[in-house]
């Protein structure tokens, strides 16, 4: 079976919308693999250097159960920071970071299957997934969950920083000429505001098994 036969299932949406909980543990329900794209993006901005893309194209990368090793050193938690969050929505805007990145994203759909979260998973890089979800959820929201996960990290942001700088980079991931931040024309839009993780990760389920009796 070549990999296109391959079903992925692809989860985008703004910052802290709750896609990589929601993606992951559909995967882990379905028993398939995990891409979190966004962890690419911040690795380059972890690593730094003068040419991004020559660094996006020669990093060494491994997802190793919960944690993400760069040149076999953790960085799992470095690569959680705010910062390192707004230095990688800059680095995303350059083509030629997104090109080097391309094909080693497509290179995580394996057998049986790979759920993949992001900005571009149903539009540029898995265009053929056969669910695309793109979730949202009101900015208010989405600042308080990521207060609280800073918060629970011993991380003092205030939620109007957080909320304004949220939506400063949203807008700059929707406003980027190429790959921007916007549902793919056959995506199903889900608003998770006023849902609890587990009901949006049941909703993904219940769409996918739905696509697939198809
Ligand atoms: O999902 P995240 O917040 O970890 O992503 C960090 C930044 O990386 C995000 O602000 C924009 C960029 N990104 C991207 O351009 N395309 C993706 N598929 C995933 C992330």
């Amino acid at each position: 079976m070549g990999n296109a036969q391959v079903p992925v299932i692809a989860i985008d949406g703004p910052s802290a919308s709750g896609k990589g909980t929601v993606a992951s543990r559909v995967a882990a329900a379905l028993g398939f693999h995990y891409l979190e794209s966004g962890a690419l993006y911040r690795l380059v901005a972890l690593a730094g250097g003068e040419a991004p893309e020559r660094v996006a194209a020669g990093m060494d990368v491994e997802f190793f159960n919960q944690d993400i090793l760069l040149n076999k050193h953790y960085v799992t938690d470095k690569l959680r920071s705010e910062a390192i969050g707004n230095r990688a929505s800059e680095i995303a805007k350059l083509p030629a970071v997104r090109a080097a990145l391309l094909e080693r994203q497509r290179g995580f759909r394996r057998r049986p299957g790979l759920v993949a979260d992001g900005r571009d998973m149903g539009t540029v890089v898995f265009p053929d997934a056969v669910l695309k979800v793109f979730l949202t959820a009101s900015v208010a929201t989405r600042a308080q969950r990521r207060h609280k996960q800073l918060n629970d990290k011993g991380n003092h942001a205030t939620l109007a920083a957080l909320s304004s700088a949220l939506e400063e980079r949203d807008k700059r991931d929707a406003a980027r000429a190429v790959a921007p931040l916007k549902p793919a024309v056959d995506a199903v839009s889900v608003d998770s505001s006023e849902l609890a993780i587990d009901e949006v990760v049941d909703l993904v389920l219940k769409m996918y098994r739905e696509r697939m009796s198809r």
